[in-house]
């Protein structure tokens, strides 16, 4: 027989389908608390959508180290070979709102959460090794650009297109961005980057910079534009039921996983800035070390419990794994955990997904939502005489050489915006270039020229035939989009 229902205080619930009301016909009773119940929960149902990467669809599963790193770090996630760890996957696109369709031109946010012996290790990245500015107090201008016009509550080709031609830092993302790898089938046909430069270091105390990379043990999948305008007219959740069929059928997705490592002292060496995210490392100076295999094999049990309340930040790191002076990071490092606060509440750490798979410590106290009992008795606060938690200093990192005046920078003088988009550039082969022009002129339809010819001079300037070839594509095109918000300008002239 089917258990009873109840209330949220345990009370047998009496009536599902009928409220109670004064007489057969008469109004309902203030005193149905049953039914105020459901409706007050009801309208508590959400919590604010992630203020980027919105859309999302994760899983849980396993990290296996296959090869040895023990040289570079202490992490107890790579202490030895066949040692397996459970994490959880969330993907998403950036732009869209919570119900956006899957299939559509955008990054995908590649965010990973580790179950250490040592805590959580958060690797929030995206399917991408770099970034659209290098500074963070350029990120909320970048992203109000790839959302709604306030006014029109439409996107705005306008303002993507006059941000990027004013940012030319940002050429090298959208080379990636507007290239057959903008479109993936799914999450499961697309590599992830850590895309910042992390820093790992290991028992001897030296420290080394770090790139992630995970690839995709199932292939690149692109969509053209027509292709992903097709699909999502018959299914806006493509990628959600890639991943989820995938796993309920036993597919399991793999990435392996392989790092870029160099030495703390070769930074001030090489020509470049190791902690600009609108760079990559070239293979060819620093190759790839396999690391291990992730693979996810758990479809989550309820949606919302374990994907839309996950918290991901890059400032969960364990011991053996830190940060690096790359701006976008460091600002990164504040707005994460201070979002979870906002959008889960104070104690979101201690939910069922975010909670690490060890026991959690700590001294912070009250607040909305404490889920657990302390049981810290007397050693409520610290140092105390009474047996609490102390600190763990030895597994601190050891200490960065930094150099220079404190002042404000101009990142533009910090090296070359366009040798990295252009080597990119040149890997695309005819039928590839072919694509790119297209889904860059269709996604510049709607802009003035004075906009068009500012982004077709940083074109230019990386390959003066990726200028011809956008600027040709343009010529065959129609001019007047439907999708795309107009600018003010526009407006008035309407
Ligand atoms: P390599 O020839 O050694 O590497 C080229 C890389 O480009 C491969 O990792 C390949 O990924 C990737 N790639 C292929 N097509 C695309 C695409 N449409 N969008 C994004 N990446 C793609 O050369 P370098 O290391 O010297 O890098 C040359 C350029 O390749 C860089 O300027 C950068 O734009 C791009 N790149 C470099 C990466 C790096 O970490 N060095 C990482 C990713 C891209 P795969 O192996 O999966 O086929
Ligand atoms: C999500 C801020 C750059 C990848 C978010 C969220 C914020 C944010 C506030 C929502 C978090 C939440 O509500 O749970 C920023 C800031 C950046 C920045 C301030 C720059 C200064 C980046 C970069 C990457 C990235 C460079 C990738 C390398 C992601 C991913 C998510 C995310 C994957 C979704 C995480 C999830 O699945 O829950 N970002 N971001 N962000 N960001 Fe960033």
């Amino acid at each position: 027989m089917a258990e009873t229902m109840t209330t949220t205080a345990g009370a047998p619930w009496v009536s599902n389908q009928d409220s109670r009301s004064a007489g057969q016909r008469g109004p309902l009773l203030l005193e149905n608390y049953q039914l105020l119940e459901k409706l007050a929960h009801q309208n508590r149902e959400r919590i604010p959508e992630r203020t980027v990467h919105a859309k999302g669809s994760g899983a849980f599963g396993t990290f296996t180290v296959t090869h040895d790193i023990t040289r570079f770090t202490r992490a107890s996630i790579f202490g030895e070979i066949g040692k397996t760890t459970p994490m959880l996957a969330r993907f998403s696109t950036v732009a869209g709102e919570r119900g956006a369709a899957d299939a559509e031109r955008d990054v995908r946010g590649f965010a990973l959460k580790f179950y250490t012996d040592q805590g959580n290790w958060d690797l929030v990245g995206n399917n991408t090794p770099v970034f659209f500015v290098r500074d963070p107090m350029k990120f909320p201008d970048f992203i109000h650009t790839q959302k709604r016009h306030p006014r029109t509550n439409m996107r705005s080709a306008t303002a993507m297109w006059d941000f990027w031609s004013l940012s030319p830092e940002s050429l090298h993302q959208v080379a990636i961005l507007f290239s057959d790898r903008g479109l993936p089938q799914g999450y499961r046909f697309m590599n992830g980057y850590g895309s910042h430069t992390f820093s790992m270091w290991n028992d001897k105390g030296e420290r080394f910079w770090i790139k992630f990379h995970f690839k995709t043990q199932q292939g690149h999948r692109f969509w053209t534009n027509d292709e992903g305008n097709a699909v999502i007219a018959q299914d806006r959740e493509s990628s959600q039921a890639d991943l989820y069929n995938a796993i309920e059928r036993g597919a399991f997705p793999r990435w392996t996983l392989f790092i870029q490592v160099m030495p703390e002292e070769d930074a001030e060496r090489i020509g470049f800035n190791p902690f600009d995210v609108t760079k990559v490392w070239p293979h060819g100076d620093f190759p790839l070390h396999e690391v291990g295999v992730m693979e996810l094999n758990r479809n989550p049990a309820h949606y919302f419990a374990e994907i839309e309340q996950a918290s991901f930040s890059p400032s969960n790191v364990v011991p053996g794994i830190g940060f690096s002076p790359d701006k976008m990071l460091q600002g990164r490092l504040f707005a994460y955990a201070d979002a979870h606060r906002y959008r889960v509440g104070t104690h979101y750490e201690a939910l069922p997904v975010n909670r690490p798979h060890v026991p959690a410590r700590t001294y912070h106290q009250d607040g909305p939502m404490r889920f657990d009992t302390p049981s810290a008795g007397d050693a409520y606060y610290e140092p105390n005489s009474f047996g609490g938690p102390v600190e763990a200093r030895e597994t601190g990192e050891p200490p960065l050489r930094i150099s220079g005046d404190a002042a404000i920078y101009e990142h533009r003088s910090d090296g070359d915006d366009f040798a990295q988009p252009r080597a990119l550039y040149r890997m695309f082969d005819e039928a590839q270039r072919t694509r790119f022009f297209a889904n860059i002129a269709a996604a510049m339809e709607g802009v003035s020229d004075e906009i068009v010819e500012r982004q077709l001079a940083l074109f230019a300037k990386a390959d003066p035939s990726w200028a011809e070839g956008v600027r040709a594509k343009r010529a065959g095109t129609v001019r007047h989009p439907t999708g795309s918000a107009p600018t003010s300008q526009e407006l008035e002239h309407a």
